[in-house]
C-alpha cells in the first residue's frame, strides 16, 4: 500500500473516510464535510458507529470515535473500517485526518487500515482485500505532514500481519523449520544474523532441556539464534520466544484445549515479528533474538514423567508433567542467551500456562520481575499501545513449589494453585540472578476471539510492545 498527501478533494471521486468526534445526540447542528450534511438523529460520532452517504460521486464513510478514544480503540475502529466495508472500497481511497490528532493516533489509525486487510482464509480461494492491490495508493488530507508516521506505522502493520500468519497457520506447515527459514529470509531482508541449531548442534552444546521436549516428534527441534547489532548502539536487549509449534501434552496428553495449540508458539512468533520490526525501524539498540522451536508429541521415544534431565545451564530438572513443556525449552533459552550474550535487560514472551489465563483472562498477560524499573517501563509501552500487563509475585515463598526431591529443581509444583507464578519462579531458576529479566505470560492475550473472525485467531501480542519498550529505552 502506498501513501500519498493530497491538498483538497477537488477532483476526487472515491471512498472518503471522514473520522468524527461525538457531538451529541441532540445537538442540532449537522456534522458537515464536503458539503454533505449528517444529523444528529442518524450520526453524532458515537464510538464504534459509522455512517455511509452517497454523494459527488464520492462514498462518504463518517466514522464515529467517540468523545474521546484510546490507542486501541482507534487502531480497531480503523481495522474494522478497512475488514468491513471493503465492498465500498473501488480504487480511490481517501482519509481525513483531524486537525486535532497527532503522530500516536494517526499511527493507530493507518495500521489498523492495514490489519484490516488480514485474511484468515490462508487456504480459501478469495479476492485480496482492495487495499493490497498493486499500485493501490490511499491519499490522505492532513493540516501537517505524517510521512514519517504513516510509514512507521505501515511498518508495524506489517510485522503484525506477519505474525498473525505464523499463528493462525497450521502446525503441519509451521514447524520448526518453517520458522528458522522465516527469520533466515527475514534477517536477509531486514539486516539481521541468523544462526540455527538443529538436533546435533543442539546435542553438542548441552541444550538437554530443549531436546527432551522435541524427542517425540517427527520434526527436528531448531534452536534459532537472531543478533541485531546497529552500529550505533549503546543497549543491548535479550529476547527469547517459546517456539512450541504445537503442543499435544506429551505423554500427559492434553484432554481439553488440544485444537488450540498451534498457537503454543506465539512467544516466538512474538520475538520474531518484534525482531524484525526493530531492524525495519533501524532503532539504534543491539538485540539478540532466541526461538527454541520444537513441537510437544506423543511417541515411543517421547520424555517421560519422572524422568530426570539436564540442562544448559547444568541443573537437572525433574519432570513432573509433560504439559509444562514451555517451561524446559525456555530454561535453555534463557541460560544460553545470558550466558554467551550477557544482554542488560532480557524479556521473554511465551504462551506459558492456562493458569494465567484464570487469574488475569484475556485482557492483559501475565508480568513476572524483580526488578520495578522495568516493570513500570513494560507496563508504561504496553497502556501507551493498548497491550496491558499485570505483575504478579515471584517471592521466595513459592521457591518450595519448584523444589525436587531427586532433582535440582522440578518442572511443576504437582498443585492447581498459582501455576503461573511456579511457572515463573522455574524460568527465575535459569536466569542466573539477572537483575534485569522479565518473563510475559501470553497465554490469554496471544490468540483469542474478537469481532473479526468466527475462530480463535492471532494477535501479534507483544510485537509492538517490545518494539514500543525498546524505542523507548
Ligand atoms: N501451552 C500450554 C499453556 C497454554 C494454555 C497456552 C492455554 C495457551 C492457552 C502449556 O504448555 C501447558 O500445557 N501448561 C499447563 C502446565 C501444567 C501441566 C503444569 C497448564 O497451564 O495447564
Ligand atoms: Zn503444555
Ligand atoms: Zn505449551
Amino acid at each position: 500500500m502506498q501513501i500519498k498527501k493530497i491538498p483538497n478533494l477537488d477532483n476526487f471521486t472515491g471512498t472518503i473516510l471522514i473520522p468524527v468526534f461525538e457531538t451529541t445526540a441532540k445537538s442540532i447542528v449537522p456534522i458537515e464535510y464536503h458539503g454533505v450534511s449528517v444529523y444528529s438523529q442518524v450520526f453524532y460520532g458515537k464510538k464504534d458507529t459509522h455512517y455511509l452517504v452517497e454523494k459527488y460521486d464520492c462514498t462518504h464513510v463518517f466514522i464515529g470515535l467517540g468523545k474521546e478514544v484510546d490507542y486501541k480503540s482507534l487502531k480497531t475502529i480503523f481495522r474494522r473500517i478497512a475488514a468491513k466495508q471493503k465492498d465500498v472500497f473501488g480504487k480511490n481511497v481517501a482519509v481525513v485526518i483531524p486537525d486535532s490528532f497527532n503522530s500516536n493516533q494517526v499511527e493507530a489509525m493507518f495500521c489498523g487500515l492495514l490489519l484490516g486487510t488480514y485474511n484468515l482464509g490462508h487456504y480459501k480461494k478469495a479476492e485480496a482485500h482492495p487495499f493490497l492491490n498493486a499500485g493501490f495508493e490511499m491519499k490522505y488530507i492532513a493540516k501537517t505532514e505524517f510521512e514519517e508516521t504513516i510509514t512507521k506505522s505501515l511498518k508495524i502493520a506489517k510485522a503484525q500481519l506477519e505474525t498473525f500468519a505464523l499463528v493462525d497457520l497450521p502446525p503441519n506447515k509451521v514447524t520448526p523449520k518453517y520458522l528458522a527459514n522465516w527469520a533466515s529470509e527475514s534477517g536477509k531482508k531486514y539486516g539481521f544474523d541468523v544462526t540455527v541449531f538443529g538436533k546435533d548442534k543442539s546435542t553438542e552444546i548441552g541444550l538437554h532441556s530443549f531436546l527432551s521436549v522435541g524427542k517425540g516428534s517427527a520434526q527436528e527441534p531448531q534452536f534459532i539464534i537472531m543478533e541485531y547489532k546497529p552500529a550505533n548502539a549503546k543497549k543491548h536487549i535479550g529476547l527469547v520466544g517459546k517456539g512450541i509449534t504445537f503442543d499435544t501434552g506429551g505423554l500427559n496428553i492434553k484432554t481439553a484445549g488440544m485444537v488450540q495449540m498451534k498457537c503454543d508458539m506465539a512467544g516466538g512468533a512474538a520475538v520474531l515479528g518484534a525482531m524484525q520490526l526493530i531492524a525495519d525501524l533501524q532503532f539504534p539498540v543491539q538485540v539478540t533474538a532466541i526461538v527454541p522451536a520444537c513441537e510437544n508429541s506423543v511417541d515411543a521415544l517421547s520424555f517421560l514423567p519422572s524422568d530426570v534431565i539436564q540442562s544448559y545451564a547444568g541443573h537437572s530438572i525433574e519432570i513432573i508433567d509433560t504439559d509444562a513443556e514451555g517451561r524446559l525449552i525456555l530454561a535453555d533459552g534463557l541460560a544460553y542467551l545470558i550466558k554467551n550474550y550477557k544482554p542488560d535487560t532480557v524479556l521473554d514472551l511465551a504462551t506459558l500456562t492456562g493458569s494465567v489465563v484464570g487469574t488475569l483472562g484475556y485482557e492483559c498477560a501475565g508480568l513476572f520481575t524483580n526488578n520495578e524499573a522495568l516493570s513500570q517501563k513494560l507496563q508504561e509501552s504496553g497502556n501507551a499501545i493498548g497491550e496491558r500487563l499485570w505483575q504478579l509475585p515471584l517471592w521466595d515463598v513459592y521457591t518450595p513449589d519448584i523444589e525436587s526431591e531427586i532433582a535440582d529443581v522440578k518442572n511443576y509444583s504437582g498443585k492447581p494453585v498459582a501455576g503461573a507464578i511456579s511457572a515463573a519462579k522455574f524460568l527465575e531458576f535459569f536466569t542466573d540472578k539477572h537483575t534485569s529479566w522479565a518473563h510475559l505470560d501470553i497465554a490469554g492475550v496471544a490468540f483469542g476471539d474478537s469481532e473479526f473472525a468466527k475462530t480463535k485467531h492471532a494477535t501479534a501480542y507483544g510485537v509492538h510492545l517490545v518494539t514500543n519498550y525498546i524505542e523507548n529505552l
